[in-house]
């Protein structure tokens, strides 16, 4: 098993738990992201061996769920690794954002990958036109989306690379998809490795495994008691996890806050990233003395791997400090994670831990595709559409008919 999950709250409901079981099952008939680590990837290994050695960094130009994911692993697995290139996002419209990217890059070291399963996003496309004119030549831009898309259609024209996100992926969902395999890949990440991960967390649930009861219970959990515990916490004791909370967040977020399918409410479960043991000066309070609204999921990596030793030094004045000494720092930040675990639980917050051995491509898979199915199991049981997000197309409008009157 590539991660264990302690779960601190109980749960009697068998029968909800096999709603929702089904339901996922008659899902994976027109969902496309359950079967995407079984992929074969021999097309995206094949397309990365075009992209020549002189190349340096891939740049991805794309938003929301066209980089939240490949970022996340990247930065994740970036500093335990030496990789074969850099990747670089290109995410906001930000000038100085822009700029400061691009001061850090030599453009004729650079291959672009221009994500968007729309083909249409402002952000996206004010970004690739600006880069556009600075380096028009069609041979370094490779353009990920839907077969069919206008964009499909725009770098035919231009004779550019093109690769197919397949249609039934929703944007937060493809990050197992050529939308963050085919960066990964570039990077020197392995995303054999990263599948093969999310593929045993699949057979686990789906096979009648330890993860099928754990995230049967967990669903349950958050579903049943969306109304009291509605602000869902991942405190994540590493900085390594940093971009994986970001993308957390923006699938919970953006999947679970709909108005309800059958009903005229509107719900919504609200995800907030916290670091360990950084947010324990900060939002630690909130959790322990706040109004009892929140949840915590505690995420722990087991074997930092290169760790180091606090020095077996006495500053005077301060000798109350030197129970540290001789403490590695992996033993350190894991005790510190214990600590908030038991605090929490003695003032009754629900809370649960997921342990992972350590930084690698096949952990972070299994965490990812854990999530995702999370994700799908909550939106089911609180009755929302996961894969849709209308609510964002109203200022999506709003800005058009703005960008049109100045024409
Ligand atoms: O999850 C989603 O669907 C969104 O966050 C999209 O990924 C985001 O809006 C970017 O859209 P697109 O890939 O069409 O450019």
């Amino acid at each position: 098993m590539l991660m264990k999950n302690k779960l601190y709250f109980k749960l009697k409901n068998k029968k909800i738990q096999e709603i929702a079981f089904s339901a996922i099952c008659e899902e994976q008939k027109n969902i496309g992201y359950y079967a995407l680590p079984e992929q074969n990837i021999t097309p995206i290994l094949e397309y990365c061996k075009t992209i020549p050695e002189r190349i340096k960094n891939i740049a991805v130009i794309g938003i929301g769920g066209s980089s939240l994911g490949a970022k996340a692993i990247y930065e994740f697995i970036k500093p335990t690794r030496k990789l074969q290139r850099k990747l670089y996002f290109f995410e906001s419209t930000d000038p100085i954002n822009i700029t400061t990217l691009l001061s850090k890059i030599d453009l004729e070291k650079t291959h672009f990958l221009i994500i968007s399963k729309s083909g249409t996003t402002v952000e996206t496309f004010s970004i690739y036109k600006y880069i556009y004119s600075l380096k028009n030549d069609s041979k370094s831009y490779t353009f990920i989306t839907d077969p069919g898309s206008p964009l499909e259609k725009y770098a035919h024209k231009i004779g550019a690379s093109i690769l197919d996100l397949p249609n039934n992926v929703g944007g937060r969902f493809s990050v197992l998809s050529t939308v963050g395999l085919v960066p990964l890949a570039l990077s020197g990440i392995d995303i054999q490795a990263l599948l093969y991960g999310a593929n045993t967390l699949k057979k686990s649930f789906f096979g009648a495994g330890y993860m099928q009861d754990t995230l049967l219970k967990k669903a349950v959990f958050y579903a049943q008691n969306h109304a009291q515990y509605h602000i869902n916490c991942i405190f994540a004791y590493s900085e390594t996890l940093k971009y994986f909370c970001e993308w957390y967040v923006q699938l919970w977020g953006e999947s679970l806050g709909k108005k309800q399918r059958h009903s005229a409410f509107n719900v919504g479960l609200t995800p907030i990233g916290l670091i360990g043991p950084k947010d324990q000066h900060s939002f630690l309070q909130l959790l322990m003395e706040g109004t009892r609204d929140k949840s915590v999921t505690f995420i722990k990596i087991e074997d930092f791997q290169d760790d180091i030793v606090i020095p077996d030094i006495s500053l005077p004045h301060l000798e109350s400090l030197d129970s540290l000494n001789n403490l590695p720092f992996s033993k350190l930040i894991n005790m510190q994670c214990d600590s908030v675990i038991k605090a929490l639980l003695e003032e009754e917050i629900p809370l649960d831990s997921i342990s992972i051995s350590k930084v690698n491509e096949g952990n972070i898979g299994a965490l990812m595709y854990y999530y995702e199915l999370l994700t799908s199991l909550v939106g089911e049981l609180i009755d929302v559409n996961t894969y849709d997000q209308p609510g964002v197309e109203a200022g999506k409008i709003i800005l058009k008919k703005k960008l049109n009157s100045l024409s």
